[in-house]
């Protein structure tokens, strides 16, 4: 067998057990093997790589790869134990604008060698340049959109820039533009290629892929992650192309088409159009942003809010980023359990977009090992409130807004929400009347049944706990364990 074919050989295991890594991780049971076969895929993929390339380089030009791996290798792996599971989604951002950066360069070398070197020195024959030019043009445009677009993710889930959409006037006449701008490009570069072309269609997708993402609202940002998440599969794929590596194609149209899919289940989800938030918000009309006076917040104490927990006879929990933020989890499992031995029923009320990625409250509820079977999905959870007698809102904000069902200017109007104000009592654990993730007022804390218990979730729920007469520290040692 020649080095050739033990590496297609190679190519086609790798690409199986990237095939078998997204099924697995598609379930919580089996997603541990899915890692595994991902990485298993990913090593094969590497090596075999390296191999074949190390047959027509320089042994300085392997030394090189070898120690570029060995540091991204040792980067990552720093990064990735150093990372709090809040800051994974910035974290997947910023891997995104990686893979739109490489699609970039790929597609400026692969220009480059190709002017240099003429198209004889190189595997293009003269008949194929017209589509290797088009291949370049396609690759760079992905990729640029890729990388701001992912940064400018990046900078709002880190809340470093604000999360409210950017309005330009005749924003989608400009993405629309943008988009023919680009066509008529590829179009002349494929007649006559040229450096000014390559850097007019580098700085237009650099500066397109800014605008859709930041013309995004925050409560939209989970399906702008998954849906920069498959374009940086789109830039691998055609990085692929141009670096005739048939494994990058088959894994970038992978990672591409099952984070299409995701963005569009997501959509359903959170009732939102998928077309309108793959063009940058299109369709979308500026936000009134529900600044409008809502009236008197009222404040409630721990020994208060303990008080009528202990009245309750039902009680349902709905968690969000800040009972994260807090790392409550422990505390709120024990005061679950304590409610629970009284005879009150207790039940969790967790938001598909609760937290800063998917699965984020049921990962952390599973860790205080609060029973799975009270730990109810919105759907499943939403018709029951205006039968319970308090809620007890834990650092959630925008899946709790009821302005995302009765106010159609507001910027998360037709997301579906946790019902909560239905309920006899609310209970709003937070530090302030600062805005969610969205940036939108929340009416819910001016409601004659809300009651504000202002302060760190964590110590909050610690102070009921001690109200109610139970001694938390050990408790939560014993939850912990
Ligand atoms: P958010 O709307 O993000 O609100 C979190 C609330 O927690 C804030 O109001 C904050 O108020 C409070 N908080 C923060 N730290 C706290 C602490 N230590 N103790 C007590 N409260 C604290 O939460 P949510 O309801 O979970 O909504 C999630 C939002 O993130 C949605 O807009 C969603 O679209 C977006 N998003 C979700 C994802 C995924 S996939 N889940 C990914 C990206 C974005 P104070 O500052 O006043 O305390």
């Amino acid at each position: 067998m020649t080095s050739l074919t033990a590496s297609h050989a190679a190519d086609l295991v790798a690409a199986l057990l990237f095939i078998l890594s997204l099924a697995g991780l598609s379930q919580h049971r089996t997603s541990r093997a899915g890692v595994v076969y991902g990485i298993a895929g990913m090593a094969l993929a590497l090596v075999a790589t390296v191999v074949v390339a190390a047959q027509s380089i320089t042994a300085g030009a392997v030394a090189l790869i070898v120690l570029a791996m060995v540091l991204g290798a040792a980067m990552g792996l720093w990064r990735a134990r150093r990372v709090e599971m809040t800051q994974m989604p910035e974290l997947i951002a910023v891997l995104h604008s990686f893979v739109g950066l490489a699609a970039v360069l790929v597609g400026w070398n692969s220009y480059l060698e190709v002017e240099s070197h003429g198209t004889a020195q190189t595997r293009i024959g003269a008949d194929l340049l017209g589509i290797h030019h088009a291949e370049v043009f396609i690759g760079i445009f992905i990729g640029a959109v890729t990388f701001t677009g992912s940064i400018v993710a990046f900078l709002k889930l880190s809340a470093r820039i604000k999360s409210r959409p950017l309005m330009l006037p005749g924003k989608n006449a400009l993405n629309v533009g943008a988009l023919a701008a680009f066509v008529a490009l590829t179009v002349w570069f494929t007649i006559s290629p040229d450096l000014a072309l390559m850097i007019a269609v580098t700085v237009l997708a650099l500066a397109l892929g800014w605008h859709l993402v930041a013309s995004i609202g925050g409560g939209d940002m989970p399906v702008v992650v998954s849906m920069l998440n498959s374009y940086s599969g789109w830039a691998a794929a055609a990085a692929g192309f141009l670096l005739d590596n048939n494994l990058l194609i088959v894994t970038g149209a992978l990672v591409g088409s099952s984070g299409a899919y995701l963005s569009y289940i997501m959509c359903k989800a959170m009732n939102r159009s998928f077309l309108s938030v793959i063009a940058g918000g299109f369709g979308i009309e500026a936000p009134s942003g529900g600044e409008e006076d809502h009236g008197e917040h009222r404040e409630v104490r721990a020994a208060e809010a303990a008080e009528m927990l202990a009245q309750a006879r039902s009680v349902v929990i709905t968690p969000g980023y800040g009972m994260a933020v807090a790392q409550a989890q422990h505390p709120v499992a024990e005061l679950t359990r304590h409610l629970r031995e009284r005879g009150v029923e207790v039940r969790f009320g967790v938001h598909p977009v609760a937290g800063r990625l998917p699965g984020h409250m049921n990962v952390l509820l599973a860790e205080a090992k609060v029973p799975y079977d009270i730990v109810l999905e919105m759907d499943e959870i939403n018709d029951d409130f205006a039968d319970t007698s308090v809620v007890l809102v834990i650092g959630a904000n925008d899946t709790v807004n009821p302005a995302a069902t009765e106010d159609p200017t507001s910027p998360i109007a037709g997301m579906p929400v946790l019902r909560v104000w239905e309920a006899e009592q609310v209970i709003v654990f937070k530090r302030s009347m600062a805005s969610g993730y969205a940036g939108v007022q929340n009416p819910l804390f001016f409601r004659e049944n809300s009651g504000m218990l202002f302060g760190d979730a964590k110590q909050s729920v610690e102070e009921i706990l001690r109200a109610l007469g139970t001694d938390s520290r050990r408790e939560a040692a014993t939850a912990a364990r």
